[in-house]
């Protein structure tokens, strides 16, 4: 009897060896150990034999039966995976967790001056402070030493809100929170207020190439003991050298800003057009971008601090226009413009 199951194993054996498919695997599962099946089959004649061969015989159709059941399923699961591999080689060689075709998009070109300079001041000891957009009278005029009806409040026009606020018109008005914020240490424990806070302006203007009712700038201070011109000069040089990584013409100027004693314009030789004059500069060669001065007694003691004991300086850098001179925009308005194919243009390795 053991030459029957030997002859239906071998029989299955070549059967499985050309099985191709799961349809083929399934109709060989069925002529081997369904009910009909040869191995079910060889069960039955043992009805013939003695009691002795019926044991062994059993046992011999049992471990077959096994052994069809077996393989069967290691030949379906062999199946399913060269399936897998099929369906893969077909698959296109490209990323299919990737966004379509959507382009990466790059930062605004004053979202990368703004972070290099907040780099640059970093490095130096400065904190970067965040401002709010809408302040009070008394934070953008009033502490910075502009009462009411001040006459430099006439280039300072701008959108007021029903409450009595405004949209800040300068940086500045960041200046008095900051001294309060931190004159205890300063008092207290002789550390130096060192801040700058970028931030968006608006202003009530007549706009051209290089004037804007929405701008940025950053302002920045310095208050300690014995502070001098020098120590501002200092930090402006440093600043712009890092900025431009070249050696840019400036020229220092008096000007007027009732919350600094003196007060200086801070002007770059023009890098659109080399100093010879253009519209962006109009037509000076030069362009004001950091007007800055010592801090005035009157707005320090606004802050609370004794500007017998200590002096500061405060500059208020015009992030717009850098931005401007250091990728050659031309025109302003474009940087609010909104329009891709000018802003796309610009990236971090710029
Ligand atoms: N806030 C002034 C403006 O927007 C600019 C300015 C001038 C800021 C002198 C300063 C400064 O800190 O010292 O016109």
């Amino acid at each position: 009897m053991s030459e029957k199951t030997t002859e239906v194993r071998l029989a299955f054996l070549s059967a499985l060896e050309a099985v191709e498919t799961a349809e083929d695997l399934e109709r060989i599962r069925v002529e081997y150990i369904g009910k009909k099946g040869y191995v079910t089959e060889l069960l039955k004649e043992m009805k013939s034999l003695s009691n002795e061969e019926k044991k062994t015989f059993g046992q011999a159709v049992n471990v077959l039966k096994n052994e069809v059941n077996d393989a069967i399923a290691e030949k379906r699961e062999a199946l399913k995976q060269k399936e897998i591999e099929l369906e893969n080689s077909r698959m296109p060689e490209f990323d299919i967790s990737m966004p379509a075709t959507l382009s990466r998009g790059s930062y605004h070109p004053i979202t990368l001056v703004q972070r290099q300079c907040e780099e640059i001041f970093r490095s130096m000891g400065f904190t970067v402070e965040d401002y709010s957009e809408i302040v009070s009278d008394y934070e953008c005029f009033e502490s910075l030493n502009i009462p009411k009806n001040h006459p430099a409040r006439d280039m300072q026009d701008t959108y007021y809100l029903d409450n009595g606020q405004l949209l800040k018109t300068q940086t500045s008005a960041a200046q008095n929170t900051i001294y309060k914020k931190y004159r205890d240490q300063l008092v207290n424990e002789g550390k130096p207020i060192k801040a700058i806070f970028p931030g968006r302006c608006f202003r009530n203007e007549a706009t051209d190439a290089c004037h804007e009712n929405t701008f940025f700038q950053m302002e920045g201070v310095m208050v300690d003991k014995n502070i001098s011109i020098s120590n501002l000069i200092f930090f402006m040089k440093t600043m712009l050298s890092e900025v431009f990584q070249k050696d840019i013409k400036v020229r220092l100027r008096p000007g007027f800003f009732p919350f600094v004693e003196p007060g200086f314009e801070l002007d770059i030789s023009c890098l659109i057009c080399g100093g010879e004059g253009c519209p962006s500069c109009k037509h000076s060669g030069w362009l004001e971008l950091c007007p800055c001065g010592m801090i005035h007694p009157e707005v320090l003691k606004a802050g609370g601090i004794d500007p017998e004991e200590y002096t500061g300086f405060a500059f208020g850098l015009g992030l717009t226009r850098l931005a401007m001179m250091k990728y050659g925009v031309k025109d302003i308005r474009d940087l609010n413009s909104g329009s891709l194919k000018c802003l796309d243009q610009f990236t971090d390795d710029k």
